[in-house]
């Protein structure tokens, strides 16, 4: 059992840690177990647990900051999350953008990123924003929704396969397999669902490549990268990364930011009455939410890191849910502020592998609490939230709420 412990005690108390407890995330209170790992032991040899294998466990700013920053001593290619023991190796270790180290991975990256600039991103925003007022709309007409699968997940989804070439008569299908595979309780289905969705990928894949068109798949199939051509499991894997990176964690984000504003409904009041508050909540709403829950990296050579010695070869975690509540960076950590500033949140990561994606993801939470702020004047819960529970990604997989229209009242 997790002892609760307040922002202001946690000193004498051992809790129980069991970082790899998915319950922790789902029912628990991570925040206090981080919160005395910061105070008492931050960087702390976690033992192996639950089949996974022991690693250490990273829990202040500017340790996590420092290892994202040095990949010549933190690798990404052995996997950049934990995975059981038995499981060996990451299949995509080497070969996954997320999953390689420099020069590679500096290749790999630079056939994707233009799709992902500053300038890439505005030229998308009218789309996103069509997007948005088209499930917001059909949402209004019903009035109680259950947000993360109505709104959050699908409009990642369907910016992404626009971006990827995918058909919009298939994003119905994809939504179904993706929302299993990453949704389902029961891991048989989140594995046979995500065999299907690298079904799906990996078909369009073998289209592009036979006839290429202006899209992120047809890119990579055709991409050079140290004069090879990928393979076709390397091209399967990148899809796989891009497709998932896309959805996953703007989903989580979009909903356990309205979550949170469900309980301060004051600062969404605020940010309703003043639309140039926007850019600033969605950072607050990212660094409270921070939805990774952990990274991980390999070490390439022994290094010193919070007065610790950590040997060749061995697992380092990084826990950016606790990094972005460090009371050493942040001013009141455990209080949402949408006015805060400064905000160096690394929620996006930081570093080589900073996320690919986070312009577009500041312009989906902004274009979706903007479209949100302005057609509704209430929005309250409808039911209980049930929050993932799970050690990879933290934040609600359901959450009913009831929308009432501005003009309605
Ligand atoms: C709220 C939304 C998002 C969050 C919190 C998030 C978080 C992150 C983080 C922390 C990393 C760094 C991983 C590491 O250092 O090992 C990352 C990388 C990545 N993200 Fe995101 N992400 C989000 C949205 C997106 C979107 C919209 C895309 C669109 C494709 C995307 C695609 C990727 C990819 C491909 C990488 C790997 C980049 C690389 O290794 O060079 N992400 N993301």
């Amino acid at each position: 059992m997790t002892l609760p412990l307040s922002p202001t005690d946690g000193v004498d108390q051992t809790p129980h840690i069991d970082l790899v407890d998915p319950q922790l995330y789902a029912t628990g209170d991570p925040h206090a177990v981080w919160r005395w790992l910061r105070r008492n032991d931050p960087v702390y040899w976690h033992e192996p647990s639950r089949g996974m294998p022991g690693f250490w466990a990273l829990t202040k700013y500017h340790d996590i900051v420092s290892v994202l920053g040095n990949p010549e001593v933190y690798s990404s290619a052995e996997g950049i999350l934990l995975r059981p023991a038995n499981h060996g190796r990451d299949p995509g270790g080497g070969r996954t953008l997320a999953l390689t180290d420099p020069p590679r991975h500096r290749q790999l990256r630079s056939v994707i990123k233009s799709w992902f600039s500053e300038r890439a991103v505005r030229q998308l925003k009218p789309g996103i924003r069509e997007i948005a007022q088209t499930l917001l709309e059909d949402a209004a007409e019903r009035g109680t929704v259950e947000f993360v699968n109505d709104v959050a997940a699908r409009l990642p989804l369907y910016v992404i396969c626009r971006l990827m070439g995918i058909p919009d008569s298939d994003r119905e299908y994809l939504f179904g397999i993706t929302s299993r595979a990453f949704c389902s309780e029961d891991p048989d289905e989140r594995r046979s669902s995500h065999v299907k969705l690298m079904e799906y990928l990996l078909d369009l894949a073998d289209e592009k490549r036979r006839a290429p068109g202006d899209d992120i798949i047809s890119d990579l199939s055709v991409a050079e990268v140290d004069g090879h051509r990928l393979t076709e499991s390397e091209l399967l894997l990148n899809c796989d990364n891009v497709f998932i990176g896309g959805t996953e964690n703007v989903r989580i984000a979009a909903s356990a930011g309205i979550h949170q504003f469900l309980q301060e409904p004051a600062q969404w009041q605020a940010l309703r009455a003043d639309p140039g508050l926007l850019p600033g909540a969605v950072e607050e709403v990212l660094r409270w939410t921070t939805t990774p829950t952990h990274l991980l990296r390999t070490t390439r050579t022994a290094v010193t890191i919070g007065g610790r010695t950590i040997g060749e070869g061995e697992r380092v975690t990084l826990w950016m849910p606790s990094a972005n509540r460090d009371e050493d960076v942040f001013a009141a950590p455990d209080t949402f502020d949408i006015r805060r500033t400064p905000n160096r949140h690394i929620a996006l990561g930081t570093g080589e592998h900073f996320c690919i994606g986070g312009i577009l993801a500041r312009a989906e939470l902004q274009i979706l609490y903007g479209e949100l702020a302005a057609l509704f004047d209430v929005i309250e819960p409808a039911g209980e939230p049930v929050l993932l529970s799970s050690i990879v990604v933290n934040g609600p997989s359901a959450l009913p709420v009831r929308l009432v229209r501005t003009a309605q009242r």
